[in-house]
C-alpha cells in the first residue's frame, strides 16, 4: 500500500519533471511576443535550446561558451525572418506572429532547466456590422436589428445596453455569427454590439436614427408604389364608372323614348 503510494508520488514527480512548468501566453496576430526564460544567470557552459514541440521543430540553439546562436526556420519555413534571441537572457521573440505559430514551445538547457509555453495567436477582430432585419420592416414601433461578423474563430458576439450585457453568442470554429436585437424607435443610442476574444474586443455603437431610418425609407417607397397602384386602380374605376353612366344614361333615354312611343301608340289605339 505504502509502496504503491510512494511509486505514485515518484511517477507524479517524474511527470512534473518531464513537462516542467507550463505557461500560457496570448497574442494578437501580427503582434510581437516574447517567451521569457527567466534565467537570471546563464552559465558559460550552458547550451540553451528552443523547440516548437507542436511540429517537433528545433528553433534555436544557443551555445553560450562558443558564443554561437543558430536559428532554424522550421521545415515549412513558418518562422522565417520572425525569430529573435536575446543573447544575455536566451529569451525568444517572434516578431510577426501568425495563427500558425500557435502551439507548444519548449525551453531546455543542458544544466537541466525545462519550461513549456503554450502560445495562443488570435486573429484580428473585424468590426461588427449592424443592419436592420428588413424581413421585419413592417412592424409598427419596433425596429429589429441584427449584428453580425464573418470569418471568425474563438470569439463571442454580444449586445450591450450601456454597460449591461443583454445577450451573447459564441463560436469556436471558423464561421459567421449573428445576433438579433429589438429596439424602440424613440430609445436612446446606448446600445452597442461587441465582438471579443480572450484578449481583445471591437465595438460598434448603434445609431438607431441611422439604422432604423433606412427601413422606413423602404416602407415609404413601398407606400408610394402602393399609391401609384391605387391611383391607377381608381382611375380605371373612374373610367368604368363614367362608361357605366354613359351606357346607363343611354339606356334610360332609350327606354324613356320607348315608353313615350308605346304611350303614344296606346293613346292612339285608345282613341279609336
Ligand atoms: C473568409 O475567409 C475566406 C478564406 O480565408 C476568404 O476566401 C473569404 O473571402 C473571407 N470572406 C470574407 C467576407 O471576408
Ligand atoms: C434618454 O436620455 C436622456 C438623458 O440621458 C433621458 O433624460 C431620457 O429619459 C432618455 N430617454 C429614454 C427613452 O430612455
Ligand atoms: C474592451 O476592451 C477594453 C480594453 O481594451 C476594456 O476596457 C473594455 O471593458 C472591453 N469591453 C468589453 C465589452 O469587453
Ligand atoms: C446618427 O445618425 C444620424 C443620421 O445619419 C446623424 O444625424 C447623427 O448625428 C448620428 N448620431 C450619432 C450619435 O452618431
Amino acid at each position: 500500500m505504502l509502496l504503491s503510494f510512494v511509486l505514485h508520488l515518484l511517477c507524479l514527480w517524474h511527470l512534473i519533471g518531464v513537462f516542467g512548468e507550463m505557461k500560457s501566453v496570448s497574442v494578437m496576430e501580427e503582434d510581437s511576443v516574447t517567451l521569457h526564460t527567466e534565467m537570471t544567470d546563464i552559465s558559460d557552459h550552458d547550451v540553451i535550446e528552443w523547440t516548437f514541440v507542436t511540429e517537433s521543430t528545433s528553433l534555436v540553439k544557443i551555445k553560450v561558451m562558443a558564443g554561437s546562436i543558430t536559428l532554424y526556420d522550421g521545415a515549412d519555413e513558418r518562422f522565417r525572418n520572425t525569430l529573435k534571441v536575446n543573447h544575455q537572457t536566451g529569451d525568444l521573440t517572434i516578431t510577426h506572429t501568425t495563427i500558425t505559430h500557435s502551439g507548444l514551445y519548449q525551453l531546455k538547457t543542458i544544466t537541466g532547466v525545462s519550461k513549456n509555453f503554450n502560445l495562443n495567436v488570435y486573429a484580428r477582430l473585424p468590426v461588427p456590422v449592424i443592419i436592420r432585419d428588413s424581413s421585419q420592416c413592417s412592424s409598427s414601433s419596433k425596429c429589429v436589428l441584427v449584428c453580425s461578423v464573418v470569418n471568425v474563430t474563438h470569439v463571442t458576439l454580444s449586445w450591450y445596453k450601456g454597460n449591461s450585457l443583454l445577450s451573447s453568442i459564441s463560436v469556436s470554429d471558423l464561421n459567421s455569427l449573428s445576433l438579433p436585437l429589438e429596439v424602440e424607435y424613440q430609445e436612446n443610442n446606448t446600445y452597442s454590439c461587441v465582438i471579443n476574444n480572450p484578449i481583445r474586443n471591437q465595438t460598434k455603437h448603434l445609431n438607431i436614427t441611422e439604422v432604423c431610418q433606412m427601413c422606413s425609407d423602404v416602407i415609404r417607397s413601398c407606400d408610394s408604389t402602393e399609391a401609384v397602384i391605387r391611383l391607377v386602380v381608381s382611375a380605371l374605376m373612374g373610367v368604368a364608372a363614367v362608361a357605366a353612366i354613359v351606357v346607363l344614361g343611354y339606356d334610360i333615354r332609350s327606354r324613356r323614348l320607348e315608353q313615350k312611343r308605346s304611350q303614344t301608340s296606346h293613346v292612339l289605339t285608345s282613341g279609336h
